[in-house]
């Protein structure tokens, strides 16, 4: 299965170049409409042209009085014809409530006008955080001061046109269910409103967005004894299905609280160790996700989790209660007492003295050893030549005990 993958994905990898072509294309109608747009006795003009508001009922005379909100002050630049109200360049104080009345003051209709823009080309971007579904997000271009709907459907090679499905929940989004890994999308988003209809295409291809959530359940913790180790651990972020063949590769930031730049680790497990935190400092660690054979692109990072790195216990107070889960068998460096508060420049000297009072140690045995060997050379020498003399290895061994100690 994953073979089959691989190859599919190298084949396909002329095509990663080309992620998305978005085609653009708009489709606008513009006049005066009262289509269904569930408001009763509402009318739709657009900003800046002229509007012509009929008065129904009149029957042809021109005895008729308009009003404007109730008020005969009507909105500048209009005029009355033939029973018709004509607004030249409505703008939005146009906007309300127009009745007419006869020369009896009798009211024979109206209307509330709305104005506003037709709609814009839709900004669409389209996003999946698994192999399974994905979902496409959209943002209108055009402030309309209208009333808008959207129209979302997709075509592949299976399918004609199916709907792209919409939760009235969410207005600005619409999902493909179970789609095919493989198969380019063509995405038709159509943003519509009373003055007419604009629509973005987009292919889509769900390789090429996948983008999985965070990894979930990121722990931190000191690793007891190892004062520059923190160990990590995460999960699988729970919308990436376990089961798929689809598995995730991590990437792991850490930086100490105060400093700002960030150390990155990649790995393809579900933990690590971090070798190099400074001791004695509090640090951040994050995590993001991708597939494992860098599809799409990198999840965003995980929610923060900060940790110190373990600190020998006996370097506290002794009387401090923190330090209780840090207590173990103490061995090595931690035994050496101590009672001021712990400073980690404090210890690298201590690991430098240690160090060199190694060192140290190693040249008097070095010379010592040297010094037997001459010595016994010598004995063997000395041996073969005067056998006699037996009292001289112990001479030597009185003479070289003080140079010994001298060193
Ligand atoms: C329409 O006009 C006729 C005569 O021209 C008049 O009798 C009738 O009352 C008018 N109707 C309205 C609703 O004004
Ligand atoms: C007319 O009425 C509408 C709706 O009540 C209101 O939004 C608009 O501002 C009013 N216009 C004027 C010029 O008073
Ligand atoms: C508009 O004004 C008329 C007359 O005053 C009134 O009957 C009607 O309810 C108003 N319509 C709206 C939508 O405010
Ligand atoms: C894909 O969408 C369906 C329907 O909403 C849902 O049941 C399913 O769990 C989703 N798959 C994943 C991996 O989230
Ligand atoms: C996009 O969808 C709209 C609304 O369904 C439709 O009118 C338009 O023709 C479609 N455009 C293309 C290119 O399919
Ligand atoms: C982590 O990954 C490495 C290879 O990158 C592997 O050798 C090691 O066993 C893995 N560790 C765990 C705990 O899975």
């Amino acid at each position: 299965m994953t073979a089959s993958r691989l190859l599919k994905m190298s084949s396909l990898g002329s095509c990663l170049s080309r992620v998305m072509v978005i085609l653009t294309a708009a489709l606008v109608s513009t006049s005066v409409s009262s289509s269904r747009w569930g408001e009763e006795g509402v009318e739709y003009g657009q900003l800046g042209t002229s509007i012509t508001l009929q008065c129904d009922r009149a029957n042809g005379s021109s005895l008729v009085e308009w009003r404007f909100n109730g008020s005969a002050d009507l909105p500048q630049g209009s005029s009355s014809q033939l029973g018709n109200l004509i607004l030249l360049r409505a703008d939005l104080s146009a906007v309300g409530n127009y009745s007419c009345y006869d020369e009896r003051r009798r009211l024979l209709s109206s209307r509330f006008l709305r104005l506003g823009y037709p709609p814009g080309v839709p900004s669409v971007s389209c996003s999946a955080s698994d192999f399974e579904n994905f979902s496409c997000y959209w943002t209108s271009s055009l402030e309309t001061f209208l009333p808008t709907r959207y129209i979302a459907s997709y075509r592949n090679k299976k399918n004609p046109t199916s709907p792209c499905l919409q939760d009235p929940a969410r207005p600005n989004m619409c999902s493909v269910i179970k789609a095919d890994v493989w198969s380019s999308y063509r995405m038709n988003i159509t943003e519509e409103n009373p003055l007419g209809s604009s629509f973005q295409l987009l292919n889509v291809m769900m390789h090429t967005i996948v983008k999985p959530d965070p990894p979930e359940a990121l722990v931190v913790q000191p690793v007891p004894f190892f004062p520059r180790r923190l160990q990590v651990s995460w999960d699988y972020p729970v919308t990436w299905p376990k089961e798929s063949h689809f598995q995730l590769k991590f990437r792991l930031q850490y930086r100490t609280v105060l400093h700002g730049s960030w150390s990155v680790v990649e790995t393809v497990n579900l933990s690590d160790v971090i070798t190099d935190a400074y001791s004695g400092t509090e640090h951040v660690v994050q995590v993001s996700a991708r597939d494992f054979l860098d599809a799409g692109s990198w999840s965003d990072w995980s929610v923060e989790v900060r940790a110190t790195p373990w600190i020998s216990s006996t370097m506290e107070t002794s009387e401090e209660t923190t330090t209780v889960e840090l207590e173990g068998p103490d061995e090595g460096p931690s035994t050496v007492p101590h009672t001021e508060p712990f400073d980690p420049s404090d210890a690298l000297e201590k690991v430098a003295i240690l160090a060199s009072m190694g060192t140290f140690a190693c040249v008097i045995l070095l010379v010592a050893l040297i010094i037997t060997i001459l010595i016994w050379i010598r004995v063997r020498k000395k041996g073969k030549d005067q056998t006699k003399n037996r009292d001289f290895i112990s001479v030597v061994h009185m003479k070289a005990l003080p140079r010994t100690q001298i060193l």
